[in-house]
C-alpha cells in the first residue's frame, strides 16, 4: 500500500454514535508532501455529504484566504480532528477526539509538514492539550510535541468565525498569510493592493 492509501481510514466503528449517523468517513485531502497541514474540528453536513473536509461555507472562506496568500487549496493538506460528522454539528466529545487521534497523528507523521494550522478552538486545544483562548492567541506559533517530534503549530480562528463576526476576517487572513510565509510559499500579502 502506498503512503496516501495509508492515510485513508476505510472503516471504523470506534465511536458507535458517529458511525451510526455518518454518511461516510471524511478523510484528509491534499498532497502527501504538503508544507502546510490544516486541521479543523470535524465534518459538517456538506463534508459528510461530499466526503471532503471544508467544502461548505467555511471551506469557501478558507479557499479565499489561501488564494489571497498566493496558495491554492490543492497546495495544502486539509484534515479534521474527527473524521465522522457529530450529529447536530455538536462538538466532538473528548472520547471521540481520542478515538480518532491515532489517525490524525499518523497523518501528521506521514505528511511531515513545516507547520500545522489549527482552525479553531477544538483542534487547537486537542493538539496543544491545554485551554486555548483562540481569538487572543490566533496568529501565534507554538512548539508542540506530537508523536515524539516537535512540531510548529500555528493557531487560527475557525474560518466560520469570520462569517459570524466580521472583525475576525483580518485576523484570519493575516494568519493564513503567516502560514504561507512559514511554508516559504505563496505570494506576498495583497493587503492594500488591487
Ligand atoms: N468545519 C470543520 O471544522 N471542518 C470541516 O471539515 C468543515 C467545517
Amino acid at each position: 500500500m502506498g503512503e496516501m492509501e495509508d492515510l485513508d481510514v476505510i472503516e471504523c466503528t470506534r465511536c458507535p454514535d458517529l458511525a451510526a449517523c455518518r454518511s461516510r468517513i471524511v478523510n484528509g485531502v491534499g498532497p502527501a508532501d504538503a508544507d502546510l497541514l490544516f486541521v479543523g474540528e470535524g465534518p459538517g453536513a456538506n463534508e459528510d455529504e461530499q466526503g471532503e473536509p471544508f467544502v461548505g461555507r467555511s471551506g469557501t472562506v478558507l479557499d479565499d484566504a489561501l488564494r489571497d496568500a498566493g496558495l491554492a487549496r490543492s497546495d495544502v493538506r486539509i484534515t479534521n480532528c474527527v473524521r465522522c460528522r457529530p450529529p447536530e454539528n455538536r462538538d466532538p466529545s473528548k472520547e471521540e477526539l481520542e478515538n480518532c487521534r491515532e489517525y490524525l497523528e499518523r497523518e501528521i507523521d506521514l505528511i511531515d509538514p513545516t507547520a500545522i494550522v489549527t482552525l479553531g478552538k477544538v483542534p487547537s486545544e486537542h493538539l496543544l492539550e491545554r485551554d486555548v483562548a483562540v481569538t487572543g492567541e490566533a496568529g501565534n506559533t507554538v512548539d508542540c510535541e506530537l508523536g515524539g517530534q516537535t512540531r510548529t503549530v500555528l493557531l487560527s480562528v475557525h474560518p466560520a468565525a469570520t462569517l459570524y463576526d466580521r472583525s475576525q476576517e483580518e485576523a484570519f487572513e493575516a494568519t493564513i498569510q503567516r502560514a504561507a510565509d512559514l511554508a516559504g510559499s505563496g505570494g506576498q500579502s495583497t493587503l492594500g493592493s488591487f
